[in-house]
């Protein structure tokens, strides 16, 4: 028997495991331009200058430097609870909410709480839900995005591929990696499908004040009734402009609570919770004095953001070997290869590093339906944007 678990070893993560690769490419004395991580800090973006504050304040004035409660300040839940109604008009119960060391937290939290079924998961999808239930040995059942759709969920997949062994659908809206958004409607159809076959929704919800050209975005929690067991997931690395900061949070509808088999998942999570502590005290003091302001910052953060998303979906459906649709929501754009040449998209991104220094994720490293495509954040500047196009064009023009 060996000594390490191969479910560990099985975890893949493409948006970091690439650094390795990046980091050799710059050993040889190329320059790299990131377009992998999800993070705007790393471009020209900053934390809001008020939520540092309340930071400072939590800290220096506030002395509120010890453990946290492990469910979460009680201030802090209580303005999530706010937030939830002021911006989708959903009533939380505060008690239902469990604060976190960001959504990934939260992801494994879950993944943890779960006995033996299985997982429905978009593909493509963020690859955190696959590493975490990979780790915990559930099976995965990915459900398609449509791509001619401008990526939204597939319902008739989610209902052929769910079963009474299946535990959860993970809804990631808006998505990542391709930023789409899923209308209402289609919401809504999820909605039926879980209530008529008895599982729980898990609605990431992190990019959702992050949309643009009228989107419709909304929350799961709002449109298929807090009723239905649904477990909401947020933070404040996107919206709030503070990855480093690691903050997230969990929210459990009635239905989870009203639900004999979900309210001891729920109970489950509550005692993973204790057993880790608690979530950062000072960060969640300076988020609940925040959430109050109502995200000031956000109007200019997503008017650069579509000005930049315009400027590269045109650049990139410029070069004959993409077809790129522009994202209604988040910060990625997610095109397709359709040059046979390149259509191995993790040998395309490696050999464009390799050449160019210019870093994308491949697509397939968000499941089987990313394949032949690739995903780059949209968050540089527009000179940094057009630079990669550059690049990308040459690299197409020389091999
Ligand atoms: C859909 C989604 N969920 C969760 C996360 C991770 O969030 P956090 O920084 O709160 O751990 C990300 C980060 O890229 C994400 O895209």
């Amino acid at each position: 028997m060996g000594k390490v678990s191969e479910r560990a070893t099985a975890i893949k993560y493409a948006i970091r495991d690439l650094v390795v690769a990046a980091n050799e490419v710059k050993k040889g004395g190329k320059e790299i331009i990131h377009l992998n991580i999800g993070d705007p800090l790393q471009y020209d973006f900053e934390t809001p200058e008020y939520f540092k504050r309340y930071l400072v304040e939590a800290v220096v004035e506030k002395n509120i430097n010890s453990y946290a409660p492990s469910e979460g300040l009680p201030m802090l839940r209580e303005a999530i609870a706010w937030r939830e109604k002021e911006y989708w008009g959903v009533n939380v119960d505060p008690e239902n909410i469990i604060v976190t060391t960001g959504v990934s937290e939260a992801v494994q939290m879950l993944a943890f709480s779960f006995g033996a079924g299985n997982i429905l998961l978009p593909g493509p999808g963020y690859p955190s839900y696959s590493g975490y239930f990979t780790l915990t040995g559930h099976e995965i059942r990915e459900y398609p995005l449509l791509s001619d759709e401008n990526w939204i969920p597939d319902v008739d997949a989610i209902a052929r591929l769910s079963d009474k062994d299946t535990l959860a659908v993970v809804l990631i809206n808006p998505n990542n990696p391709t930023g789409g958004v899923a209308p209402p409607s289609v919401v809504e159809e999820i909605g039926e499908i879980a209530q008529e076959k008895d599982f729980l929704i898990v609605s990431d919800e992190i990019y959702d004040l992050i949309t643009f050209d009228n989107a419709q975005m909304i929350s799961t929690q709002k449109v298929v009734g807090t009723d239905a067991p649904i477990i909401t997931f947020n933070g404040i690395s996107k919206t709030m402009l503070a990855t480093g900061w690691r903050l997230g949070w969990m929210i459990a509808s009635d239905g989870v609570i009203r639900h004999s088999e979900y309210k001891r998942v729920w109970e489950a999570i509550q005692k993973e919770s204790r057993v880790r502590l608690s979530a950062n005290a000072p960060v969640q003091y300076a988020t609940a004095k925040a959430l109050y302001e109502k995200y000031p910052h956000i109007e200019e953060f997503n008017k650069k953001l579509k000005e930049r998303r315009d400027f590269f979906v045109k650049r990139l459906n410029e070069l004959e070997q993409i077809e790129c649709s522009p994202p209604p929501g988040a910060f990625y754009v997610f095109p397709k290869i359709v040059d046979e040449r390149y259509k191995d998209d993790q040998k395309f991104v490696l050999e464009l590093l390799r050449e160019t220094g210019v870093l994308f994720v491949f697509g397939s490293g968000f499941g089987k339906y990313g394949k032949s495509h690739f995903r780059s954040v949209l968050l540089p500047p527009i000179d940094q944007l057009e630079k990669t196009i550059e690049l990308v064009e040459n690299f197409f023009a020389n091999n």
